[in-house]
């Protein structure tokens, strides 16, 4: 790993103190109260999250042991007994929270609902007694594969709620990549819908799960559960796919929460790395539901007043565990939103945060952005007056975008959370706390509580004060990645031994580069593995090149990220022919459709090159850092004599 890009030139001077009205209601008030917590945690981690455990959540049986630590696998509460969907629901149901709006929707055509906590928990436990009805058991898992609705959450909880671990697949993925997740998770049933709406059209499912399971496609898979949301037609398979609007009325609304263990599997989600096929990252029970509720507490600040809006899709971690478990889990109100900008409506999301008078918005730099571009004049239209905290999630946030999300979304009283985190780590790792910690345009700021964030070099030496270096984690944590599923030593491999551990110590490695400042602020510079950040979303440079090479035109394809002002990064791919076919606009529109249907439309390439070689070392390895380069338009800097031919970085140039 020889990583130039770590070496960070951003240089920022602007910091926002907490504002002192906010400050002064806020659950953690002071610089001083989140150092406290901060070194009580870290003098003993296992006393603090068991604090934590015992008066935040309920336990059927508490645990006998708080941390069980074989490096790199960790298991959390062990012996305790729990239910997520326990925690997220019925305990509510005793207190003045049950007749509190727990879900606001609102549908892209304008249609919108809202449920109670005690209406979701009846809708939630007749949705898990369709599942039992379908054969679904603890232990069985369920692939979710849904558009924005109510739905979607409800069926993560009800999956939750009998112990079938689900896993859900992000809607704009293909029927190829579903049905590779399918497999991989051998699941048992599928929760799809027949559609959704997205940019002012209705989006096709269903069809796709009927391709990913047709010719035994996803053997394991034995039923189907479709709800409807488009009325457009689809095919119903007899004894495999059931309309749950046909099972729903039939249904008890009342269905005892399964009593998990707390390591037991709560959920698996696909992910990509930079090599191989995408990991299914497994989360288990209790420390997850912890981790995301104290998360969802103390940085969003969430009070029962509000109305928090996160504006993530439940196909990613983001929405699993700031939609679903962590609002819920503390009692909130949260919308959800099918639809997206559009140009019929580029001011949704404005129009939404008036309507219901959202007072925590969540969202991604790469929305950010896009808002810019679209004028100050569309959330200008709109009273966004309700608003009081906004965070970030899913890339580095360039400092410009900070302030414009600062000055013209947050009126220049809003704290902004950055945080930081992965698929892997269940929850936010490092961020402000808004009442507590200065923010700086750019910087997530600090770890949370609990979690002892490091940056060090390839051996796993710490650096020095603003050295660029690999961003690592030196504890567990309670809601961590427990394995890779069905892979324990592509876990150990990936994350654990890239950093060779030192004196039996195992760090974690997140494949993200940054520095550390003067006033110990954390500054993530972006991945510094293969890994491309397109709009948020990751995606593997290695699994876009196997689905090019698919095609029968591709001998050999690489596919590097080339900084995009849109979208933080947009896939560039280079590729070599077999004889038989000429290089043609026709083909790149060819090939970038045949992406499209091997993985979704978020991996298509934004531009393809096609070259009479790729440049390579000796042994044969893709020189990807010169691609980069390549892509980027820039010179070609750094060490090149490893390269086999050099006359092939010269074609390449000649290329462009
Ligand atoms: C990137 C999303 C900088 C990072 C929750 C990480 C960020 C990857 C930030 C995980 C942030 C996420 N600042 N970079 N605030 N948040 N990232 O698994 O590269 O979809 O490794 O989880 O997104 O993406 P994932």
């Amino acid at each position: 790993m020889s990583h130039p890009e770590i070496e960070s030139v951003l240089h920022e001077d602007r910091v926002f103190e907490p504002p002192t009205e906010f400050a002064s209601k806020a659950r953690i008030k002071s610089l001083d109260e989140y150092n406290q917590l901060y070194e009580k945690a870290k003098a003993n981690p296992e006393q603090f999250w068991a604090e934590l455990a015992e008066s935040e959540l309920h336990w059927f049986k508490k645990w006998d042991t708080v941390l069980d630590w074989q490096p790199p696998f960790a298991k959390w509460f062990v012996g305790g007994k729990i239910n997520i969907s326990y925690n997220c629901l019925d305990r509510h149901l005793s207190t003045e929270r049950r007749d509190k709006t727990a879900l606001i929707w609102e549908g892209e055509p304008g249609d919108s609902c809202t449920f109670t906590y005690a209406e979701l928990h009846a809708e939630v436990c007749q949705f898990a007694n369709a599942l039992k009805q379908l054969g679904v058991g603890k232990g069985d898992v369920v692939g979710i594969y849904m558009p924005m609705i109510p739905e979607a959450a409800i069926a993560l909880l009800a999956c939750a709620r009998i112990g079938a671990p689900h896993t859900v697949v992000f809607g704009g993925f293909s029927a190829e990549a579903l049905r590779d997740r399918l497999v991989d998770g051998k699941a048992k049933a599928v929760i799809t819908a027949d559609g959704g709406f997205r940019k002012d059209k209705a989006v096709p499912l269903k069809v796709a799960v009927d391709k990913a399971l047709e010719n035994d496609g996803a053997p394991t898979v034995e039923k189907v559960l479709v709800v409807q949301r488009t009325k457009e037609a689809v095919t119903m398979v007899p004894d495999r796919d059931y309309w749950w609007h046909e099972l729903q009325p039939t249904l008890s609304t009342e269905c005892e929460a399964e009593q998990m263990d707390s390591e037991d599997m709560l959920f698996i989600l696909y992910t990509s790395g930079s090599t191989g096929k995408p990991k299914g990252v497994v989360h288990t029970t209790g420390g997850y539901n912890l981790y995301t509720h104290m998360t969802t507490q103390w940085i969003f600040d969430i009070q029962d007043d509000d109305v928090y809006w996160c504006g993530a899709d439940v196909g990613w971690i983001t929405g699993h565990s700031y939609i679903v478990y962590g609002p819920l889990s503390n009692g909130a109100t949260v919308l959800m939103y099918e639809g997206a900008p559009r140009p019929s409506k580029p001011d949704c999301f404005w129009e939404l945060i008036a309507k219901y008078k959202v007072s925590i918005f969540y969202t991604a730099p790469t929305a950010i952005r896009a808002f810019i571009k679209m004028g100050d004049h569309l959330p200008q239209k709109h009273d966004l007056s309700s608003l009081r905290l906004l965070g970030t999630v899913g890339e580095p946030i360039n400092p410009e975008a900070w302030m414009w999300y600062h000055r013209v979304i947050g009126n220049e009283k809003c704290p902004i959370v950055d945080t930081w985190w992965q698929t892997e780590t269940g929850g936010v790792m490092i961020t402000a706390l808004p009442g507590a910690i200065a923010t700086k345009p750019g910087s997530a700021t600090k770890p949370f509580p609990g979690i002892l964030a490091d940056i060090v070099d390839h051996d796993g030496n710490p650096v020095g004060e603003n050295e660029g270096g690999f961003l690592v984690i030196r504890y567990p944590w309670p809601s961590m990645m427990r394995t890779v599923y069905g892979d324990p030593n592509r876990f150990r491999r990936t994350y654990w031994e890239h950093i060779p551990p030192k004196d039996g110590e195992y760090v974690y490695f997140a494949g993200d580069g940054a520095r550390r400042d003067e006033d110990g602020y954390f500054w993530v510079m972006g991945r510094v593995d293969d890994v491309i950040n397109v709009s948020g979303h990751r995606l593997g440079s290695m699994e876009i090149e196997s689905a090019l090479v698919s095609h029968p035109a591709v001998a050999e394809a690489a596919v590097v990220g080339r900084p995009d002002d849109l979208k933080g990064e947009d896939i560039f791919a280079f590729i070599t022919l077999e004889g038989e076919y000429e290089a043609s606009d026709e083909l790149k529109v060819e090939l970038k459709k045949h992406v499209t249907g091997e993985i979704g439309a978020i991996a298509r390439p934004g531009d393809i090159r096609f070259s009479d070689a790729l440049p390579k070392t000796r042994s044969g390895k893709i020189m990807r850092r010169l691609l980069r380069s390549l892509a980027a338009g820039q010179e070609v800097s750094g060490d090149t004599s490893t390269l086999e031919d050099r006359s092939v970085l010269d074609k390449l140039r000649e290329g462009a």
